[in-house]
């Protein structure tokens, strides 16, 4: 008999078909579709999967195994990003397409493609162990891309469930298919909508320019001072509870395959701006950022319009770092925003959530506690040399720039600390048109966690 997990491309293409934009009611058929696709790979697996409702989209819970084996927790998500702009797309984003030893398709690197890296691998050793002895249960969420906001709850009330030695996740980047990392940290996240109100209308900008403040323009005054002119956040305490990165981890970064200036090309900028005392690799993974996501109001239509719009609004979030918090950092926001605003200008700022920075110090390295379990500390010294073995190269050790905020969720709630190791890449496209998959590093991924899945099982090791 045959099985879909024998054929990895052909399984992440199928898993691809099924258009899951978690974030678009229109695509509820195409979520349900990859949930019942994540559903039949577990059961094949030999797990026993329930489908837990949320008030959005399920979360899948897999186990297999006897309680009283080490107990590994393995996450991914199988919602993905709009595909938008479709236009610039190459080929459409859910008929999956390979070419230039890649696989191109919305969700193929986040998070389809890991997702069947590890079920595959899973697959493989179970078939040359069918007793693995270890505990394992499938995490798969559907709300990953939508900020996670039912994971909480469910995390609550399913706690005892998770608990276990240790968290898997590949859900992250590295530099290529010579070079993988382990990532020890995610940074943290906040959101805020705003509103610049001004007159209770739209108005004739010749009948009225002069007499009022234009939202538009108090907008721009009112954001523009939340940055200083070196680029640091202005916002009054901000940096209040940053801590400093550890020696080690700045080395680490000496080691990344890719500088400044090839950066630089990539991103196709004159030049880059990281904050004062930081080089750009540096600021992405050790620094906080306060973005502009969306600025608007007035007239965006073809041609000129004399008018002064009655509002205009921005999205911005916040990326954060150890020991920032999300909710801290959005009310300190929400003050900047509030005394800089003029008094012929109403602004309402909303907090959209977000989730506090994550890091793991990995077993060994300076800061540890030697208290991590057993299975994590054999995890990380295994995963060294099976990285090694197929990729030619000693993971490195780096903190993310991304954030996944159910993984701290994770460690506060079910004492679960991760290891993360990145399967995609910078090229790989990820929320951006024409995303794909590295086949190469699919390839040696699968073999990898075949032979680390093997030996975390095997009791002698
Ligand atoms: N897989 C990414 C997170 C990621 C991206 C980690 C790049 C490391 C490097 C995840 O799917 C994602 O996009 N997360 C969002 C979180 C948000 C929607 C709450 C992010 O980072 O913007
Ligand atoms: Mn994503």
């Amino acid at each position: 008999m045959t099985d879909i997990l024998d054929y990895p491309i052909q399984a992440l293409t199928e898993y691809v078909r099924y258009p899951s934009v978690s974030a678009d009611s229109n695509f509820s058929a195409g979520v349900a579709g990859a949930r019942e696709f994540a559903t039949a790979r577990l059961q094949e697996l030999g797990f026993s999967v329930e489908t837990i409702e949320t008030p959005i989209h399920p979360v899948l819970l897999g186990t297999r195994g006897d309680p009283s084996w080490p107990k590994l927790v393995i996450y991914g998500h199988y919602d993905v990003q709009p595909p938008d702009p479709l236009d610039l797309w190459t080929t459409d984003p859910f008929d999956a397409t390979e070419r230039e030893g890649r696989l191109f398709g919305r969700g193929a690197a986040d998070n389809k493609g890991p997702q069947i890296v590890h079920m595959v691998a899973l697959h493989r050793a179970l078939k040359q162990n069918p007793d693995l002895p270890l505990h394992i249960t499938y995490l798969i969420e559907g709300e990953e891309e939508i900020g996670s906001p039912s994971f909480r709850p469910f995390l609550e009330d399913r706690k005892e469930q998770l608990m276990g030695d240790m968290l898997l996740v590949s859900d992250t980047g590295s530099p290529g298919p010579d070079q993988l990392v382990i990532t020890t940290g995610l940074r943290g996240l906040t959101a805020l909508e705003v509103k610049f109100i001004g007159p209770k209308q739209d108005l004739h900008s010749g009948v009225h320019g002069g007499a009022l403040l234009n939202p538009l323009q108090a907008l721009v005054q009112i954001c523009s001072s939340l940055h200083d002119e070196s680029g640091r956040v202005a916002v009054p305490g901000f940096y209040d509870e940053v801590v400093d990165p550890q020696e080690w981890e700045k080395g680490e970064l000496s080691k990344l395959p890719i500088n400044e200036d090839e950066y630089k090309n990539f991103l196709g900028v004159p030049s880059l701006s990281p904050p004062p005392g930081y080089s750009a690799l540096e600021a992405i993974r050790f620094c906080p950022t306060l973005e502009f996501n969306g600025l608007g109001g007035g007239y965006q239509g073809e041609g000129s319009k004399t008018v002064i719009p009655s509002e205009a609004f921005a999205k911005i979030t916040c990326r954060l770092v150890p020991n920032q918090k999300s909710y801290d950092i959005a009310e300190k926001v929400r003050k900047a925003l509030e005394s800089a605003c003029p008094a012929s200008i109403r602004v309402e700022v909303e907090l959209k959530g977000g989730g506090d920075p994550y890091v793991v110090i990995p077993p060994g390295k300076p800061g540890s506690s030697g208290e991590e379990t057993a299975l994590m500390k054999k995890a990380f010294s295994l995963i060294e040399d099976c990285v090694d073995q197929q990729f030619g190269n000693r993971p490195i050790y780096l903190r993310e720039g991304g954030s996944i905020p159910i993984i701290r969720d994770l460690q506060e709630v079910a004492g679960l600390e991760a290891l993360m190791l990145g399967l995609f890449t910078n090229e790989d496209n990820l929320h951006a048109p024409n995303e794909s998959f590295n086949l190469q590093i699919m390839e040696r991924a699968i073999a990898a966690f075949e032979n680390f899945f093997v030996r975390l099982g095997d009791e002698k090791k």
